[in-house]
């Protein structure tokens, strides 16, 4: 999710750049760059931290004045965030910079290839190949925009491209696939950018990429094609929104935008991690195949939201790996005098990669010799600089203080490192994984089917926006998702909000139930074992007593039907994966609440997004 501008017309590009580059602070970014491109040749600046730290270089050393440029703020993915990392790539001989958005997923076998040329590499990131290859497509003899063809011809994954070449100094060309790419239509000048936030200062005639698509833009105007050179056209809109709603992609939260994103997040944590020959790769573990075998257990430390991952991985580890899982509260583990040697691997999971009880309890995890893997959505974080092992989320930024697609993509990634394990360890035969791993590859299909149809969720929050206590009951995996939603109604809308695991009603909390008490259920898929029975029960004594029961269920499943006073339908799913699509309307209902209250959703009271205290 990395910023991207570029610009043609007679403007200084330098400060047009700059000023979209800040107008999508709000992504979040490790680094900045830009690149302009004078009748002469190339010149490029990029520094790791904040724009301000670009703004000091280029103070510092001053680019000349060009009609012509690009920029980028980057989040990070591959490659740690600094300055040789940062955007834009050059080829050796700076003839074409360019800069990327999203994940080359065949980029290991294009930069051996490159290398085994004899191409230098300047950078450990994916972007790079792009330079290299677009400028062995110049001295072909092609333009820039049939170079751009046929480079997005060769690459796989998710990617923005925007690039300029010192021999073409009339036009930037870009590229989409699977990732965000809008053209601004002045008048004499045109501009590329990652949402429109970037031009909407300087035009509000807009121009929507489709899939596959190559655009080339000049003073006179912009052209549009495929990957094969043949013309498409794009659709022009006119875009209304004022500043606030363009950083928010015209939603009215970022939680709200982040919530929409989840398909796309899923898709790119998943993006690169299987092969073709059906292995995973896990391209930041840095134990080895042995380290990992000797594992005895593992122990889940996180906070919050992060926790409830934990609790939902727990049941994919221990029933794909057959490795004894504990996950605990980070801020409790390490005042209890927990039991850890070698044997243990400690996987902390966080979306900032700062919590400091996470941090506190992996260094303390680290004295007792245990090795340490952190699930992190925020490359250069401090803890994935503690860990012996990295796996990153390719979440994106995330604004919300509420974590949704965090929430996921940590899920996803925690699946990932069981199957990884089961592969190493052999619980499971490469035709089992392949088998699961097609399964969550479907999630971000079905998380798209249940956004579509979200409507009634919105509308049962607003009509419950007066409700004082909400309750959320789960079995098996479903019982973290019911933590987690009170969690979410409880950080938006400042209500009392509980969950329970329902096998518990009888132990104390169904003496909360009484007339009219909203009670969300999550059922799990039928046939496995008796937990769908055992839940449908317990719905009839919630019922029998007076709650309004608000119950998610699969499609298909006819059981709770008559026992469900409010039905939402969640896609067929594993009951593993359940999770992954079960907590979505929850996240949805407590965003809708909360904005029916008039709370401030991405800034709720007393919460910060990242703890940075213990
Ligand atoms: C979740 O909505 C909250 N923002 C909070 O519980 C959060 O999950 C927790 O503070 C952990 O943060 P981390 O994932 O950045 O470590």
């Amino acid at each position: 999710m990395c910023g991207i501008v570029g610009y043609v017309g007679d403007q200084q590009a330098l400060g047009v750049v700059v000023e979209g580059l800040r107008r999508l602070e709000y992504r979040g970014y490790d680094s900045a760059g830009v690149a302009l491109c004078d009748a002469v040749r190339l010149h490029a600046r990029k520094r790791s931290g904040k724009l301000a730290n670009l703004d000091k270089v280029l103070d510092e050393q001053p680019l000349p004045g060009a009609s012509i440029g690009i920029g980028h703020t980057r989040w990070a993915t591959h490659g740690a965030p600094n300055d040789r990392n940062a955007h834009p790539h050059l080829d050796a001989a700076g003839r074409v910079a360019v800069v990327h958005n999203g994940i080359i997923e065949n980029f290991a076998a294009l930069r051996a290839e490159l290398e085994q040329s004899g191409v230098e590499f300047a950078s450990d990131t994916d972007t790079e190949c792009v330079a290299h290859l677009l400028a062995l497509e110049l001295d072909r003899g092609l333009d820039l925009t049939a170079a751009m063809q046929s480079v997005c011809r060769r690459l796989e994954g998710a990617f923005t491209l925007v690039a300029t070449a010192a021999a073409d100094p009339s036009r930037v060309v870009g590229a989409r696939r699977n990732s965000p790419l809008v053209v601004g239509l002045g008048d004499g000048e045109n501009f590329l950018a990652s949402d429109v936030a970037a031009f909407i200062a300087h035009t509000r005639q807009a121009l929507e990429l489709g899939q596959d698509q190559v655009v080339t833009i000049t003073r006179e105007g912009v052209r549009v094609t495929d990957f094969d050179g043949r013309p498409v056209e794009g659709t022009a809109y006119h875009v209304d929104w004022d500043l606030s709603a363009a950083e928010k992609g015209g939603y009215d939260w970022f939680m709200r935008k982040e919530i929409y994103e989840q398909p796309r997040a899923v898709a790119d944590t998943l993006l690169g991690r299987f092969t073709r020959e059906g292995t995973l790769q896990l391209d930041e573990m840095r134990l080895s195949d042995d380290e990992l075998r000797e594992v005895d257990k593992i122990i889940v430390l996180a906070c919050g939201t992060s926790f409830y991952a934990g609790l939902v991985a727990k049941y994919a580890i221990e029933h794909w790996t057959r490795i004894p899982c504990e996950v605990e509260l980070a801020s409790e583990f390490r005042y209890r005098d927990p039991i850890v040697d070698h044997s243990t691997l400690v996987v902390a999971i966080s979306q900032s990669g700062e919590t400091m009880d996470t941090l506190q309890a992996i260094r303390h995890a680290r004295q007792q010799r245990a090795r340490v893997l952190s699930i992190c959505n925020t490359n250069g974080s401090t803890m994935p600089r503690e860990s012996d092992a990295v796996i990153y989320t390719h979440a994106g930024p995330e604004i919300g203080v509420a974590s949704t697609k965090g929430f996921l993509t940590q899920i996803v990634a925690c699946y990932l490192l069981a199957l990884y394990l089961a592969q190493v360890r052999g619980t499971k035969f490469g035709d089992e994984i392949t088998e699961i791993m097609d399964q969550i590859e479907a999630v971000p299909a079905a998380l798209q089917k249940l956004l579509d149809g979200i409507g009634p969720v919105e509308e049962l929050a607003r009509e419950l926006s007066t409700a004082r206590s909400v309750l959320f009951l789960g079995r098996h995996a479903g019982y973290p998702v019911a933590l987690e939603g009170a969690l979410k109604l409880k950080e938006l809308a400042y209500i009392h909000a509980e969950g329970f695991a329902a096998g518990e009603l009888k132990h104390g909390p169904i003496a909360l139930m009484e007339e009219g008490l909203p009670v969300f259920v999550v059922v799990p898929p039928q046939g496995r074992d008796q937990l769908h029975e055992k839940m449908v029960n317990n719905i009839q004594e919630i019922r029998a007593r007076g709650a309004r029961t608000i119950v998610l269920a699969e499609e298909g499943d006819e059981v709770v039907v008559p026992y469900a006073d409010t039905l939402i339908r969640l896609p067929r799913v594993p009951t593993l994966l359940q999770p992954l699509v079960a907590t979505v309307p929850l996240q949805v209902f407590a965003c809708e609440l909360a904005t029916a209250l008039g709370h401030d959703v991405d800034q709720p009271r007393n919460l910060a997004k990242s703890v940075t205290v213990e």
